[in-house]
């Protein structure tokens, strides 16, 4: 239970805003879908963090451990990325073949992806694709980026095709921004590439899965509409590298054995349960996965920063002065009342939502750690770790503006174009 769980950083807090609204005191469990996250409530009307150990324990994944991420620098001879050693990456399903691959020379590719819902991307949406170009550099590999302009239609109310595909668009200049490399990199949108080979995949992946199999992974009713029951086979499809016989090329016998791995938050691996349970049966290769912590929304404790609550979000597209007033007027604290309190008795780091983020963004194991010891032992004030954080954050979304500029649709078409990937320099023809 949440009670057990280590206040480690990165770790989100225990409490949610939203289910601390929850005045009813029913017992509610934990749900964690590509929609819904929450730790769940307790009897007494409190929001309990999410429990990665039930997932662990219910959904079969396995937790990181300080030996894999040892074995993952032996064998790419890189130090782990941030979000690694902090112990953001907090579980994983079949790290450990693909190292055994990497070691033997032996082709994989990584895929993850983005639903456009918004012109702009959050902070948090640039975690996953930070750890992922880390890992398309360590690795040397080929990367598939999926961006599901069609799932974001099916699922709201007021997006319309138009405004999806136009959010697809913005949010791949987002994404490229982030420092992808262009020579082992395609990024592709549903509505504009899925026929041929992925349409092949779809189907095969759809003919194999059953309603009540959706139902109970994505907890579905009879009254949603059939795009959503039947897109899952569309997510799942990318994970086959038949999907691609342009990157891989068209020998399927052997193309086939070649699987990928997917680093996405949590939300997002029931979509990926539903694909391994019959990769096999279809004579695909299971995708691996690594699982990271969200970015907690501003007003913190709990749950995720969501881009379709603006408050709660600070967006690659903000100012420096919004960032600013944003962290100042919403980010929760973890300090005390007042700064007599505050020196006497330390703030909270584990629930402070500057210091979470400061543990997301500071490259600088050490810095990061004399900021915790100070905030908890007094000597730094609320005000001064929010400046902190307003700092560095300013600092990686201007960084990250500099290049935005820099994306011109020569450059996102280079992305979109449907050209061989290189595995450690080489073409599928050339390890063949
Ligand atoms: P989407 O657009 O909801 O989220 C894109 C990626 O960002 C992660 N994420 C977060 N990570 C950290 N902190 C947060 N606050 C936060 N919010 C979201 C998501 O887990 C995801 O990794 N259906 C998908 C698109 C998709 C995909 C994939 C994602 C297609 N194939 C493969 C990952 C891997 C979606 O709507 O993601
Ligand atoms: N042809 C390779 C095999 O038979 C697979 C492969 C080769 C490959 N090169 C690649 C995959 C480059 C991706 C990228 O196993």
């Amino acid at each position: 239970m949440a009670s057990t769980l280590p206040d480690e950083p990165g770790q989100p807090p225990k409490l949610t805003q939203a289910t601390l609204a929850n005045k009813s005191n029913v017992v509610t469990e934990q749900v964690i879908n590509p929609f819904e996250v929450s730790g769940g409530v307790d009897e007494t009307g409190k929001a309990l963090a999410i429990d990665f150990d039930k997932i662990v324990r219910d959904f079969g994944a396995t937790a990181m451990t300080p030996a894999l991420l040892e074995r993952f620098e032996r064998v790419t001879g890189k130090r782990p990325h941030r979000l690694m050693r902090r112990g953001m990456v907090t579980s994983h399903r079949d790290l450990d073949k693909m190292l055994d691959r990497y070691e033997r020379g032996e082709p994989f590719y990584l895929y993850t992806g983005r639903g456009p819902s918004s012109d702009s991307m959050h902070v948090g949406h640039a975690m996953p694709f930070e750890l992922t170009r880390y890992l398309q550099e360590a690795f040397d590999c080929p990367l598939v980026i999926m961006l599901t302009d069609d799932e974001k239609f099916m699922h709201s109310d007021k997006i319309t095709i138009k405004d999806a595909k136009r959010y697809a668009l913005e949010n791949s200049k987002d994404i490229i921004a982030l420092g992808f490399d262009p020579k082992k990199t395609f990024i592709f949108s549903d509505f504009e590439f899925v026929s041929g080979a992925f349409y092949e995949n779809m189907c095969l992946l759809a003919k194999h899965t059953t309603f009540n199999q959706i139902r109970g992974t994505f907890g579905f009713d009879e009254h949603v509409n059939i795009g959503k029951i039947h897109f899952p086979a569309t997510q799942s499809a990318t994970a086959f590298a038949t999907s691609f016989p342009h990157i891989f090329g068209e020998d399927e016998l052997k193309t086939r054995n070649i699987p990928c791995l997917i680093p996405c938050a949590i939300d997002q691996d029931p979509y990926f349960r539903q694909c391994r349970d019959r990769a096999e049966k279809l004579k695909h290769k299971k995708p691996a996965l690594l699982h990271m912590l969200f970015l907690p929304a501003l007003q913190g404790p709990g749950s995720k920063m969501s881009a379709s609550v603006s408050t709660s979000a600070i967006f690659l597209s903000d100012k420096p002065n919004e960032i600013k007033n944003k962290i100042n007027k919403y980010a929760f604290s973890g300090g005390q009342d007042t700064a007599e309190k505050q020196r006497e008795l330390g703030g909270r780091a584990d629930v402070d939502v500057p210091y979470q983020y400061l543990s997301f963004f500071l490259e600088d194991d050490d810095e990061l750690e004399r900021i915790r010891q100070d905030y908890e032992s007094g000597k730094l004030m609320t005000g001064e770790i929010k400046a902190i954080c307003i700092k560095h954050l300013q600092q990686f979304v201007a960084d990250f503006q500099e290049r935005r500029k820099a994306v011109s649709e020569d450059v996102r078409a280079d992305f979109f174009a449907r050209k061989a990937l290189l595995f450690q320099g080489k073409t599928a023809e050339q390890m063949m």
